[in-house]
């Protein structure tokens, strides 16, 4: 018979895939072919706010490593996860510079400095977890939206690694639900601290940043998502409406704990 932990996603099987996986930034992205001719200022918009959300992952390892210092399998997989996040910034920063636009040292360094202590790991697992889809399916569908050859190629590389950190969290939870016996109230009530990432990060320009990627990009994809992943892990106790509520205007909005 198996038991949960057997049918959990092992780290050796989540680094395997991501070493088979790994792409190289110098030589897997063709930077002496990027047109900015071919960019468009809503793309340019979109690529400053992820940049800078991305850029956030030193102080959001900060965080996590702490809270799951104990953790082995989940603390070698976030040490994993933020070197491709960081890497996500430094590709995307690389890309702006060939567009003429430059994100500075003191943008990416504000805010870094202050730390987030969670009591329940739910509420991390919820917040990362949930945002791997919204990334996934963005990045993807700027692949797909965009004219410019080495955009399509960047965002389809960072899409791919972010569908395979979703793939981590969604086995995690689905093992963390079970051990710890957690049913749909529980994963309400961390979901009512849910907001996208980047707060922290972007300030003022978070509220715009994700409404202006749900609406050009992700649309309801995500929620219909999160919907058949949570009730298949919970039950179809699971509400997600004030989700969009909480991540789409101010109300609400503090730094995540
Ligand atoms: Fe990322
Ligand atoms: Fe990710």
């Amino acid at each position: 018979m198996h038991t949960t932990s057997n049918l959990r996603l092992s780290f050796d099987r989540f680094f395997a895939a991501t070493e088979r996986h790994r792409w190289e930034l110098e030589t897997d992205i063709p930077w002496a072919e990027v047109r900015p001719d071919l960019v468009t200022q809503d793309e340019v918009r979109v690529l400053r706010g992820s940049a800078l959300v991305e850029s956030f992952a030193p102080g959001y390892g900060a965080d996590l490593l702490t809270t799951f210092a104990a953790d082995v399998a989940m603390s070698s997989f976030l040490t994993i996860q933020l070197y491709e996040e960081f890497k996500h910034f430094h590709a995307l920063r690389r890309y702006l510079h060939c567009l003429g636009i430059e994100v500075t040292d003191a943008e990416i360094t504000q805010g870094r400095a202050e730390r987030v202590a969670y009591d329940d790991p739910l509420v991390p697992l919820l917040k990362f977890g949930i945002s791997e889809v919204f990334t996934a399916v963005a990045y993807r569908e700027i692949a797909r939206h965009t004219r410019e050859p080495v955009l399509q190629k960047l965002s389809t590389c960072i899409s791919d690694d972010e569908y395979r950190h979703l793939g981590w969290y969604v086995s995690y939870l689905e093992g963390y639900v079970n051990e710890h016996g957690i049913g749909a109230a529980e994963v309400n009530a961390a979901l009512e601290h849910y907001q996208h990432q980047g707060l922290d990060a972007i300030g003022s320009e978070w509220v715009e940043h994700w409404n202006f990627v749900g609406e050009r990009y992700t649309r309801l994809e995500p929620y219909r998502y999160l919907k058949r992943m949570l009730r298949g892990l919970v039950g179809s106790g699971v509400k997600l409406q004030n989700m969009g509520r909480r991540t789409s205007n101010f109300t609400g909005a503090q730094t995540f704990r």
